[in-house]
C-alpha cells in the first residue's frame, strides 16, 4: 500500500473539520477525492503534507509503511510526498529556478544522488518546461509572482515533474487551466505512472478524469468518505450533483 489513512480527524483553530476518513491508496493507482465546496478536502491534504495549524486529533496515516503523521514536512517530502497547493503561493524575492533547484536538490540528497549545480539543474529543468509548454522566462522570475492561474497551477506540475514523488497529492491542479494546459498537466501526471507512483487528485471537474483516469473516485461530505466507486461515480456527481449522495449518507 502506498497511503493508507484510517479513521483519520482533524480539526482546526480548534473547529473539527476531518471527521473519520478511512482511505487506502494501493501503490501504482490514482484515486480521486471530489466533494462541495467546504467538505475538507484541502484540509486533508494539508494534514497528509503536514501544514502548521492542522491538528489531528485521531487516526493515523501511514505512507509506505511509515507513520506519516509523526514526520516533518521535510522529511514527508523527502519520503516522496509531494503536495501541489490549490492556491500556490507567491514568494517575491525568492527565484524561481533556485527554489525549484534547492527542492530538487534537497530530495535528490536524501536519495543519495548528487546534487545538481545551476547549468545542470537549467537542463533538466528546460527539458521538462518544454512538455508543460512553460516559457524559461519563468524560472527567472520570483516563485509564481505575477503568475496567471493557469501558469501558477502549471508551475506546481513542473516541481512535481522535477521531483519525481512516490505519492501525489494535487489539489484542483485542474482549476483555472485552459483546455491545452489540462491535457499538457494531466500528460505530465500520466507520464509519472508506474508500480512505484500513486496519486490522490483532487478535483471539483469529471472532465479532469477522462485525463487521468482514476481507479477509484471517493467522495468526501461533511469531512467523511460518504461513498467511493470507479470512474462512473464521477459520471453520476456531474450529472446528479451531489443531493442524492448527501440524502443516501444522512
Ligand atoms: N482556520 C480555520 N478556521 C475555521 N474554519 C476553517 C479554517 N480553515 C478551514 N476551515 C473550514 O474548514 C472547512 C474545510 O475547508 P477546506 O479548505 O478543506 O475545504 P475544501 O473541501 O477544500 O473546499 P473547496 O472545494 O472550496 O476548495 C471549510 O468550511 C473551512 O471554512
Ligand atoms: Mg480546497
Amino acid at each position: 500500500m502506498s497511503l493508507v489513512i484510517e479513521n483519520l480527524s482533524a480539526a482546526v483553530d480548534g473547529k473539527p473539520i476531518l471527521n473519520g476518513i478511512t482511505l487506502a491508496i494501493p501503490a501504482g493507482e490514482i484515486h480521486a477525492v471530489m466533494g462541495p465546496n467546504g467538505s475538507g478536502k484541502s484540509t486533508l491534504s494539508y494534514v497528509l503534507a503536514g501544514r502548521d495549524g492542522y491538528e489531528v486529533t485521531g487516526g493515523i496515516a501511514t505512507f509506505e509503511g511509515h507513520d506519516i503523521l509523526a514526520m516533518e514536512p521535510e522529511e514527508r517530502a523527502a519520503a516522496g510526498l509531494f503536495l501541489a497547493f490549490q492556491y500556490p503561493v507567491e514568494l517575491p524575492g525568492v527565484g524561481n529556478a533556485l527554489f525549484l533547484r534547492t527542492a530538487l536538490n534537497a530530495i535528490r540528497k536524501h536519495r543519495g544522488e548528487p546534487e545538481l549545480d545551476a547549468m545542470q539543474f537549467l537542463k533538466v529543468a528546460r527539458e521538462r518546461m518544454r512538455t508543460l509548454n512553460m516559457t524559461d522566462e519563468m524560472l527567472r522570475r520570483g516563485v509564481n509572482v505575477g503568475f496567471s492561474g493557469g501558469e501558477k497551477k502549471r508551475n506546481e506540475v513542473l516541481q512535481m515533474a522535477l521531483l519525481q514523488p512516490r505519492l501525489a497529492i494535487l489539489d484542483e491542479t485542474d482549476s483555472g487551466l485552459d483546455i491545452d494546459a489540462l491535457k499538457i498537466v494531466a500528460d505530465g501526471v500520466n507520464a509519472l505512472r508506474g508500480p512505484n507512483f500513486s496519486a490522490l487528485v483532487i478535483t471539483h471537474y469529471q472532465r479532469l478524469l477522462n485525463y487521468i483516469v482514476p481507479d477509484r473516485v471517493h467522495v468526501l461530505l461533511d469531512g467523511r468518505i460518504a461513498t467511493s466507486g470507479g470512474p462512473e461515480l464521477a459520471q453520476r456527481l456531474e450529472a446528479e450533483g451531489y443531493a442524492t449522495i448527501q440524502a443516501e449518507a444522512a
